[in-house]
């Protein structure tokens, strides 16, 4: 496990989105994992300038999202799909048939999931997963209680993250009640990982991370066992580990 911790929000940002176009440098055809929420958005803001500054490549690269509310549709502008393709996918020389977020709207939901899976073995596997945290431990939509061998699902949204998510939808009660989700065996499964975190509310899951105990309560714990984590994190985030 390799920690970067930043003096600040900026040199966050500007960090996350140099380890995601390095990424596409070294390996063109790279497939990306990818969370939406707060604390991505300005990183794909970012690589997506880099983009156009540099003309970094993107033709050869796909997409693929964690996961989507049920019952939302890719105008919502609440959707995973919406968030990504305004902030990093409209904005990049990506091919949209290279990109992939489950269908909120597909009846039933249980649907998607087979489609879920078969989209990310036909990319090829997830080769950087670019993964948030709830400030319960969440990662994707795998709320605590959660098996670490749950694949690909549709999960119940906790009373926790549905508040957390509240300024976005314009109240707690708006927030869908489920989610569209990889599961932590399908997270665990990505080569690598770029586990990201920013504020004093994160700090106590970013703790659990790092110095444990590993249980399904912080659903996030798991991560530490993966071979290939980097977790990239504002100081903030970091004031409960141990210094040593
Ligand atoms: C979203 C996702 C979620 C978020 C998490 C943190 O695609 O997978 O697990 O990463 O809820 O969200 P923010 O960054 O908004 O605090």
């Amino acid at each position: 496990m390799k920690i970067i911790i930043t003096e600040n929000t900026e040199a966050f940002d500007s960090e996350g989105a140099l380890f995601f176009t390095r990424q596409v440098l070294k390996k063109p055809d790279t497939t990306f994992g990818i969370a939406t929420g707060d604390t991505t958005y300005n990183i794909y803001a970012l690589a997506a300038r880099l983009h156009k500054e540099l003309a970094v490549d993107y033709s050869h690269s796909k997409t693929c999202n964690l996961d989507e509310y049920v019952g939302v549709s890719a105008k919502d502008k609440w959707s995973c799909r919406f968030r990504i393709d305004e902030v990093l996918l409209e904005k990049i020389n990506i091919k949209p048939e290279n990109t992939y977020v489950p269908n909120g709207l597909c009846d039933p939901p249980e649907r998607e999931l087979s489609i879920f899976k078969e989209k990310i073995e036909s990319f090829g596997g997830i080769d950087l997963l670019i993964l948030g945290i709830g400030v319960n431990g969440h990662i994707g939509f795998n709320e605590p209680g959660t098996l670490f061998d749950s694949g690909f699902h549709i999960a119940p949204i906790s009373a926790e993250t549905r508040t957390a998510k509240a300024a976005l939808f314009g109240g707690p009660e708006k927030v869908p009640k489920f989610g569209i989700s990889m599961g932590i065996r399908d997270i665990m499964m990505a080569r690598e990982i770029l586990l990201v975190a920013k504020g004093r509310s994160k700090a106590e899951a970013i703790r659990s991370i790092v110095h444990g105990p590993m249980t399904t309560d912080v659903p996030a714990s798991v991560v530490r066992v993966h071979p290939n984590l980097v977790i990239l994190i504002d100081k903030d985030a970091a004031s409960l580990l141990q210094k040593n």
